[in-house]
């Protein structure tokens, strides 16, 4: 049978199925060292090679037209967890990550993350500037950076960009959401279950801990959480410590000035060089350690096909009963087309994140080749209710030097008509502008909807006014109060003009750090994260979850992927 997805043959280029199953173990144990454990000439190159010395050498990774019989898309935390449980298990994934391997290319050419107040080509997706939620002055050459931004006319969604995905640019705050509200999320899931099992466990597996009382009250880079604290107690909010992913020993030290500096340092939106457990440190370091786990960087996938047993190669007389092909861009750091090949699964793993995994199957069924899709792919999204805002004329000093690393929280969780959580962040730029800066977290009221537009190609989001309203209103009112209990007024950074033409002073809920939903646990999926209408292909992150957690999301996404993995591998992978 003539395979009628790619053009090229399986034995010129690559190798075939029986190849590959023969010798997958031996090529997992090789290529799994992953990046941190490759030697390579091109150690300490200069930057401007950057793009050659990465994308050679997951060239050779890579065969067109192989087939693997687990592909993984993404390396954020879905996708973590999915490699390590699966290669714990003794199964061979091969991990597809359109961003660059930052561990690889610090060895190889010595290219670190970059600071925020001085950003530099490395923090930025493909742009000439800076897409930062304020002060994008800088310019540079377009690079495969670490922060990226889809905007939509009324939203803009950020994302990480690499191997670890939004791990390496999140401020790593790590909190597990309110069990009444899980339970209101998730009303068939076994909540006592979650809190007794999937939680911890992602807790520990991602080494969330709390900051030490001590230093939170004596550090001067805490001043500005101390004030922001007391200013929200004043105003009749709960404080909440919130826990994190920075190694506290690593930020005394720091403060102490016998390590180089980080989160003290204003790094973390575009990366942070020490200090951060991202999920190279966790999950894909314990992955990789297997033998069993492939990463392969600057590799995008394109396009999901469903084969319906038509694969196979007519010169070895054989045919293949592959269930799905991806195609697939190799790109190098200046977002330019080094090759597209094939690839061939049984099973597929997608954790490119909420709009990466939506975008993938909506595109692949708009292009005719999913055909079957459910169509509550693309329902059910939204934006954690994040709404940016920020007071002026604080009374209090909030100190020059301020940690990257957000501290505490501000709950009205309980108001039954009015809940809001909100981070104290930081505005780490050196210099004291008595300005507070805030992320708010609300319900959402009203979802979006996803859509593919096939005549722009690209992706379409219902989301405008209509959707923010209720959480611009709540966020008013935090700012409000805050501001009638301890002086202060809106700030100027933010501010956001409705559908009706009115100004809202100090807010912007444009900017969405939390995206959710799309391919939504037990709507889209079987209650383990099993596509419907599709054997053999799984969700495994924030796309699981609908529009909103009330809290930053990232612990229960991890939570969430080990219940579905720990399922699926019992009942899918048998033998
Ligand atoms: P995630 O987005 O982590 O990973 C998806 C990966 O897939 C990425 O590496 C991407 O490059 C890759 N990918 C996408 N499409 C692909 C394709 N077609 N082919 C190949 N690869 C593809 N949350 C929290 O809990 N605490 C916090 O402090 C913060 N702070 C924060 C700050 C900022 C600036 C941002 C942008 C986000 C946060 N978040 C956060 C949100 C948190 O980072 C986010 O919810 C999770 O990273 C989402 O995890 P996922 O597994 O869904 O995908």
């Amino acid at each position: 049978m003539t395979n009628n997805n790619t053009n090229s043959n399986a034995t010129n280029n690559g190798i075939n199925r029986r190849q590959f199953l023969q010798s997958s173990l031996t090529m997992a144990t090789v290529t799994g060292l992953g990046m941190s454990a490759c030697t390579t000439t091109a150690f300490n190159r200069p930057l401007k090679n950057a793009q050659n010395t990465a994308s050679n050498m997951n060239a050779d990774k890579v065969k067109d037209n192989a087939h693997y019989p687990v592909i993984i898309i993404g390396t954020g935390y879905g996708s973590a967890v999915t490699a390590l449980r699966l290669a714990e298990a003794g199964i061979p994934c091969l991990m597809l990550e359109m961003g660059l391997d930052w561990q690889l290319a610090k060895q190889q050419t010595g290219l670190k993350f970059s600071s925020m107040a001085w950003a530099e080509k490395q923090s930025t997706w493909l742009r000439t500037t800076t897409i930062a939620p304020f002060a994008n002055y800088r310019k540079f050459k377009k690079f495969t950076g670490a922060l990226d931004r889809i905007d939509f006319q009324h939203i803009n969604v950020y994302a990480g960009r690499g191997v670890g995905g939004g791990s390496l640019v999140n401020g790593g705050m790590s909190v597990t959401p309110r069990k009444d509200y899980f339970a209101e999320i998730f009303p068939t899931l076994d909540t006592d279950l979650f809190y007794a099992k999937y939680f911890p466990l992602a807790n520990a597996q991602l080494g969330v801990h709390s900051i030490p009382d001590d230093f939170y009250q004596s550090s001067k880079y805490y001043q500005f959480s101390r004030i922001g604290e007391s200013e929200g107690v004043k105003a009749g909010y709960i404080p909440v410590k919130v826990p994190n992913v920075y190694d506290y020993d690593y930020m005394q030290a720091e403060q102490a000035g016998t390590v180089p500096k980080s989160a003290l340092k204003d790094e973390v939106i575009y990366g942070n060089n020490y200090g951060k457990k991202d999920l190279t440190k966790t999950y894909l370091k314990q992955a990789l350690a297997t033998g069993k786990v492939t990463i392969v960087s600057l590799y995008k996938v394109e396009q999901l096909i469903e084969n319906n047993g038509n694969i196979g190669n007519e010169e070895e007389n054989y045919t293949d009963d592959t269930l799905y092909s991806l195609k697939v861009k190799q790109i190098n750091t200046q977002g330019e087309t080094i090759a597209i090949k094939t690839l061939h699964t049984d099973k597929l793993f997608l954790g490119a994140g909420s709009l990466g995994t939506t975008e993938l199957l909506l595109k692949s069924h708009a292009k005719g080749t999913l055909t079957r899709l459910d169509s509550q792919v693309g329902k059910h999204w939204g934006n954690n209710g994040n709404v940016m805002a920020t007071r002026s004329g604080i009374k209090s000093s909030l100190g020059r030097k301020q940690s990257s690393i957000p501290a505490v929280g501000l709950s009205k969780w309980t108001d039954d008509k009015q809940a809001i959580f909100v981070e104290v962040a930081p505005f780490p730029i050196g210099i004291d502008l008595r300005m507070a800066l805030y992320l708010a977290i609300n319900r959402v009221e009203k979802t979006g909807t996803i859509g593919y537009d096939t005549k722009d190609d690209k992706l379409t989001l219902d989301w405008d006014d209509r959707h923010n309203q209720q959480m611009v209103k709540n966020t008013e009112r935090f700012l409000d109060e805050m501001n009638n209990a301890n002086g202060g007024h809106d700030g100027s950074i933010f501010s956001h003009i409705d559908a009706q033409g009115k100004k809202h002073q100090g807010v912007n809920p444009k900017i969405c750090y939390h995206p959710l939903g799309g391919c939504v646990l037990g709507k889209a999926t079987d209650k383990f994260g099993r596509l419907n209408n599709y054997q053999g292909i799984y969700i495994t992150d924030g796309s699981l979850i609908p529009a909103s957690i009330g809290v930053n999301p990232y612990v229960t996404i991890t939570a969430l992927a080990e219940y579905c993995v720990e399922n699926v591998l019992a009942e899918d992978f048998v033998g």
